[in-house]
């Protein structure tokens, strides 16, 4: 097996593959140091947590990440909260990716070529494929019998697949998030999503002494427009004034702007290349669904995998596409309508009313609340 990557996707289905005795390699462009500081969610359904134990990198991560049982919504002064536990009988896990990226690193040392240049990949509608890379100028190969494409969005396995054998299904949102972390406190226990007529915000954090808000912004923003002070002050505008109060404010560590985006490839799979993660679909992350979905293609990309070298059933590899892909609309539903439900849009004053409306409604309805329970901890398998 050839991986395409080391972003959390690459690096857990080499683990998976690795400890049922499946031979592979995984190439990733960029050092190990890059790919471990890139800031992302960090955010675990209760089956990603499980899939990581199965991967033998769970002891960490069941020692230090903080187990969530409820999310709060905020909206026009109320606060909602979604029991998850209760309505969903499931909880998840705040643990950063940059911390599972780690872990996973630790364990997969040896098989990730880091800085490898130039990855291409060849014959992927034959039996027997290659990947070729540059490593200290010269030309490397590598003969393989699959190919898993892990590299993400912008990554090189997608875009060698010829036109019109896939299609593409792809919304990008006007407007971006823009993060800050911060060692101070969260301001609250649990996670809270705003609606705000000022634009969205979240309060989430990577532990009890490490926050991680956002705050809704125009895409044409870049950084350098918001010093520390400006996005302390445009969050505690959007939260409850009793929220508010308590923010605790400090200098930042990091602080970036994020597009959004909903996109999604089909199939999954063309000839002997698998896509997985970010390479397949991306979503924007209202309910930190990015890495849940890559971890449940890696699931079922390993599984289908490990039976064929096992018992060389072509069949079950077939299905591939099709079992994700399952999974993959769900989540790319519940997180375009909750993105839709909670950031300003426009001036249009009847959809703000609608979302008023739309919220009111989740308030007071225990179905409704326990839609959103069930898919935001994570739909079982
Ligand atoms: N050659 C080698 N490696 C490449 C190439 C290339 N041509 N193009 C991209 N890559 C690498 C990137 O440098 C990156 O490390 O592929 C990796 C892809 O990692 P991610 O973008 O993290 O994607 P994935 O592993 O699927 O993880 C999905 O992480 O990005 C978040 O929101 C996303 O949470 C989701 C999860
Ligand atoms: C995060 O902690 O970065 C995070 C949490 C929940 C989200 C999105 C991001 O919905």
């Amino acid at each position: 097996m050839a991986i395409v990557g080391a972003g959390p996707s690459g690096v857990l289905l080499s683990q998976l593959l690795h400890r049922a005795g499946v031979d592979c390699i995984v190439l990733e462009r960029h050092t190990r140091d890059y790919v471990e500081r890139r800031i992302r969610a960090g955010l675990l359904e209760w089956t990603t947590v499980e899939l990581l134990q199965q991967a033998g990198v769970g002891e960490r991560m069941m020692r230090e990440g903080l187990v969530h049982e409820g999310i709060l919504m905020a909206f026009d002064g109320r606060v909602h909260r979604i029991d998850l536990a209760r309505l969903s009988g499931r909880r998840v896990l705040v643990y950063g990716q940059t911390e599972i990226q780690h872990d996973l690193d630790e364990v997969a040392t040896g098989r990730v070529v880091w800085g490898a240049g130039e990855v291409r990949i060849h014959g992927i509608d034959t039996p027997r494929p290659q990947v070729t890379y540059e490593r200290d100028g010269a030309t490397q190969t590598i003969d393989c019998e699959f190919i898993a494409g892990c590299d993400g969005y912008h990554g090189i396995c997608r875009a060698s697949i010829p036109a019109g054998r896939i299609t593409e299904y792809e919304r990008v949102y006007p407007f971006g998030w823009l993060g800050i972390l911060a060692d101070v406190p969260p301001v609250n226990e649990e996670l809270i999503y705003v609606n705000h007529p000022r634009g969205f915000a979240l309060c989430s954090m990577r532990s009890r002494t490490r926050s991680r808000y956002y705050v809704q912004c125009p895409l044409e923003d870049r950084v350098e427009d918001w010093p520390d002070e400006r996005i302390w002050e445009e969050l505690a505008a959007r939260l409850p004034a009793t929220v508010a109060a308590r923010l605790v404010t400090g200098p930042s560590i990091e602080k970036s702007i994020a597009p959004l985006r909903s996109f999604v490839v089909e199939p999954m799979r063309f000839g002997r290349l698998f896509l997985a993660g970010d390479a397949a679909h991306t979503v924007p992350p209202t309910g930190a669904k990015g890495l849940n979905l890559a971890a449940a293609d890696v699931r079922v990309l390993s599984e289908v995998l490990i039976e064929y070298y096992h018992e060389g059933s072509e069949r079950r590899l077939d299905e591939y596409s099709q079992r994700a892909l399952a999974r993959v609309w769900k989540a790319t539903r519940f997180s375009w309508w909750l993105t839709t439900l909670m950031h300003r849009f426009s001036d249009d004053a009847l959809a703000r009313k609608l979302q008023l409306a739309e919220l009111e409604y989740l308030a007071q309805s225990e179905a409704a609340s326990k839609a959103v329970a069930e898919n935001y901890s994570g739909l079982p398998f």
